[in-house]
């Protein structure tokens, strides 16, 4: 069933628990997150950018989602993922998508609270959770992997601004900046707890980590004690994909059958996104939902 995201976040945020925000650009990935968490009993966060939509078509989302959660009697929120014009936000709660992010941080905090409210104001008609983001999550440029260049236009979310925006926009969620950083290929992020818990303090409602892949497990036990409750994976799932290609191939050199090398795609994705659920603690969530 697909269920607004603020209200599996509110579980997991009262709960201390992470639920994992997937983004994803093929149907054979997304099957393998279905698998994973019917395995554990864990509810997920299933999301795509404007370009994953462009590419795998909107109506096929909404519906094998939709299908997918029915059949996996799993809890899920379908979320657009990083967005900054309200077409795209638009067409997606039209087509069913039962939460969005407006990505207008790289604004001041003005103009932020402006393209927030609009969506806010939106979205309130159709019951679909608002994402939004304080502060700046760098990416590392994703040229190659061994560019270690990082756009140093990273700025930590202030607390000061975080409570002025929550108290003008009262957005659902709020992504932060606390040391993530976008397109990490290795787990070397050092995510600075004191800011966390003060930001926590301040604002109590769940919070949202972008740049998770390049979180350790023992960082994504922690964070989630302090408010962290949606937890973005996009880069992770990328290499594993790519991975399992690449292995499958090279031990099978003659077959051609597509679903037999999609198959281990599926096998490779479901098996780590389950060791992302026990890291987050979402084993057997689903059962706080009613279906
Ligand atoms: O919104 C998507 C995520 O923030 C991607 O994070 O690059 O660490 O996978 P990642
Ligand atoms: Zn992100």
């Amino acid at each position: 069933m697909i269920y607004s995201m603020k209200e599996l976040l509110e579980n997991a945020y009262e709960n201390h628990y992470g639920i994992p925000a997937f983004n994803f650009e093929n149907f054979d990935v997304l099957e393998g997150i279905f698998l994973g968490a019917e395995k554990v009993k864990a509810p997920v966060i299933l999301q795509t950018t404007e370009p994953a939509i462009n590419y795998l078509g909107i109506d096929n989302i909404v519906n094998i989602v939709k299908n997918n959660s029915e059949r996996y009697k799993i809890p899920v929120a379908l979320h657009l993922d990083h967005a900054d014009n309200m077409n795209i936000i638009k067409k997606c709660i039209k087509h069913g998508y039962s939460s969005v992010m407006i990505d207008a941080s790289e604004n001041d905090i003005k103009n932020n609270i402006k393209e927030t409210t609009k969506v806010m104001e939106y979205a309130k008609e159709y019951n679909v959770t608002v994402e939004s983001e304080i502060g700046i999550v760098d990416s590392i440029s994703n040229k190659n992997e061994n560019d270690k260049e990082v756009k140093k236009h990273n700025n930590m979310t202030n607390i000061e601004d975080a409570k002025y925006f929550i108290d003008k926009t009262n957005v659902d969620v709020l992504g932060i900046s606390i040391g993530n950083i976008h397109g990490m290929r290795v787990k070397e992020t050092e995510i600075n707890y004191k800011r966390l818990i003060e930001i926590n303090n301040a604002i109590k409602r769940p919070l949202v980590l972008h740049g998770s892949s390049g979180i350790n497990d023992s960082n994504l036990k922690e964070i989630i004690k302090y408010g962290i409750s949606k937890i973005n994976i996009e880069t992770e799932l990328r290499i594993i994909f790519r991975k399992a290609l690449e292995q499958y191939l090279e031990k099978n050199p003659s077959v051609i059958k597509p679903r037999d090398i999609m198959g281990y795609v599926r096998e490779l994705i479901s098996e780590a996104v389950i060791l992302k659920f026990e890291a987050l603690n979402t084993i057997n969530k689903s059962n706080n939902f009613l279906y």
